[in-house]
């Protein structure tokens, strides 16, 4: 280490004073020898592993397996627990804790003797919270995400968890599958540790990190299970110890061009909406001016590739068959800036020139592609001030131009109690439009946009209706939805002003959402908005109600 910047990790173990000595007596306590101290880089295992946590479930054993890489390229690693957010269990919704598991990753990065890290992530909302907080944290960071799970497998048919859960839970509902196939396919939809196998929030994040340079080359997709996962992990073990020679920081790889990388893959993915709220959260942290009108640009120059699930047919144990993300990344490689630097000390150009796609029907090329243009629109108009945003990837294309009678459900429970009503006074060509489910009104921006279809128009083999609301979707989830209506009808967004049968036109390809009353008329029914009483009085609640962004910037706490 002689020539190299002094560790880090020196401030702790390399001082005369007493403290010096404990400390090394406080780490032999592990059983870890005295040599340990001399110059070798100490090397944090950020683990996201609980069993309140399936997705993530396997990371223990990934864990090992950067161990034994961190030994092997001459680091002392020290594995660390912090919360994790299990998509499936946490009430109200996972994005309520997201800033706080990126605070605890970034604190106990800080707070600790470590020279480098390696983040392992999976579900949802660990890979932006660890991302994150690695980033405010400022020493050399590499993730490594668990991968996807394997498809489910019922009766023959393979199954995307997420997305084809939604889709027979609707045949559930209509009486074409009884209590025998539900549990049947209960069982079986998600059969393996790792992350949603569709192109959910999930695997959207982690091929969005790969493209940032944030993940070794083919990292992302590679699935849970498979035995390349663990190799994987443990080259990123012996990397993350060159990186901390080499200082290589996220200041130093998330850079404007890496990110806009990032939100290129992202539309060629057909990705989830919910990243846009996560890439506008990490591009504040590393300093980078990223808009939301940024997205559309980017949107409209590229076209979506990948025809995984929810936009398109396969799974993502069949994306990365076909190659995975640096095959999309190759066949969209002059939308990219080549020159930026990623984790591994090489420009994304040069990783990719060994990277080849082994089935053109799962990742398109340039000149078949599932659609012209990415995944993601962002919608303007008198509605959404701010913004809103539809994935017209995995919407009904009849639908994209549309205008409707509003039926107004005042939030999440009123819809809930009126969804199923026989008596519901909606037909095809009604606007469903849901209040009070943003980041403040919900509270924690939970995924209740997937309004289901009304039970009397399922029944009558309506499949889609245009569905507008102020909070976020599944990344699994499909249908005309438009969500992240900014800002938020609790904050007295005009979303808050809308009423059953008003007029609503949506117009994707001028990306319009519009109220159809008069100004007068919209600003008189604002003046009379009165605020919903604050869930929170105390503790964490109160700090994300009296903090939390918008969803236009990434929702992210105003003092991060
Ligand atoms: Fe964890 Fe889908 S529930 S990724």
């Amino acid at each position: 280490m002689t020539n190299q910047k002094k560790l880090r990790s020196a401030a702790w173990f390399d001082t005369p004073e007493y403290y010096g000595f404990s400390r090394k007596a406080w780490l032999r306590s592990e059983g870890l020898g005295s040599h340990i101290f001399h110059g070798k880089p100490v090397i944090g295992i950020c683990n996201s592993w609980s069993e309140l946590n399936n997705c993530n479930l396997h990371l223990r054993q990934v864990a090992e397996a950067v161990k034994r890489g961190v030994w092997v390229g001459g680091g002392v690693p020290l594995e660390f627990p912090t919360i994790s957010l299990g998509e499936m269990f946490l009430r109200p919704t996972s994005m309520l804790l997201r800033n706080l598991m990126a605070m605890d990753v970034e604190e106990s990065i800080r707070a600790n003797p470590l020279d480098g890290v390696v983040l392992l992530c999976g579900c949802d909302k660990t890979t932006p919270a660890q991302l994150m907080g690695a980033i405010s944290a400022g020493i050399p960071a590499i993730l490594v995400p668990g991968g996807p799970m394997l498809g489910g497998l019922w009766r023959n048919q393979k199954l995307g968890a997420g997305t084809d859960g939604r889709r027979l839970f609707d045949q559930y509902r209509r009486g074409e599958l009884g209590p025998r196939e539900w549990s049947e396919i209960e069982g079986a939809i998600a059969r393996s540790a790792g992350h949603c196998a569709v192109m959910g929030t999930a695997s959207t994040m982690a091929c969005v990190v790969e493209a940032m340079g944030m993940t070794l080359p083919g990292c992302a997709a590679i699935p849970a299970v498979d035995s390349r996962r663990y190799e994987i992990a443990e080259r990123s073990g012996m990397r993350i110890v060159e990186m901390v020679k080499e200082d290589l920081t996220p200041s130093r790889i998330l850079t404007r061009q890496a990110i806009e990388n990032g939100v290129t893959a992202m539309m060629a993915l057909g990705g989830s909406t919910n990243a846009v709220v996560h890439l506008l959260a990490i591009a504040r942290r590393a300093g980078v001016a990223l808009q939301l009108d940024d997205f559309d640009v980017i949107s409209r120059r590229t076209p979506t590739l990948a025809n995984v699930k929810p936009s398109g047919e396969y799974l993502m144990e069949d994306f990365f068959a076909a190659g995975g993300v640096p095959a999309l990344l190759m066949r969209i490689r002059e939308l990219l800036n080549g020159d930026c630097l990623t984790v591994n000390g090489k420009t994304l150009a040069q990783n990719l020139e060994a990277a080849a796609c082994w089935n053109e029907e799962i990742i398109r090329p340039l000149d078949r592609p599932l659609s012209q243009q990415g995944a993601i629109a962002v919608l303007r108009g008198n509605l959404c001030p701010d913004g809103a945003v539809i994935k017209q990837s995995a919407a009904s294309p009849a639908l994209l131009r549309h205008r409707g009678p509003a039926y107004v459900f005042e939030n999440y429970e009123h819809m809930r109690e009126q969804i199923d009503s026989p008596d519901l006074p909606v037909d095809e060509k009604t606007v469903l439009v849901m209040k009070n489910c943003g980041p403040k009104g919900a509270p924690g921006f939970p995924e209740w946009g997937h309004i289901p279809i009304p039970k009397r128009l399922l029944e009558r083999g309506v499949q889609d209706v245009v569905r507008i609301s102020d909070a976020r979707m599944s990344g699994t989830s499909f249908g005309t939805i438009v969500l992240h209506v900014a800002p938020e009808s609790a904050v007295g967004g005009p979303l808050a002003a809308v009423r059953t049968g008003d007029e609503v036109t949506l117009d994707v390809e001028s990306r319009l959402l519009q109220l159809e009353i008069s100004n007068d008329e919209l600003e008189a029914r604002l003046a009379q908005f009165v605020p919903p009483p604050p869930h929170y009085q105390r503790g964490y609640g109160k700090l994300f109600l009296d903090h939390v962004t918008q969803a236009h910037l990434g929702c992210d706490f105003d003092f991060l």
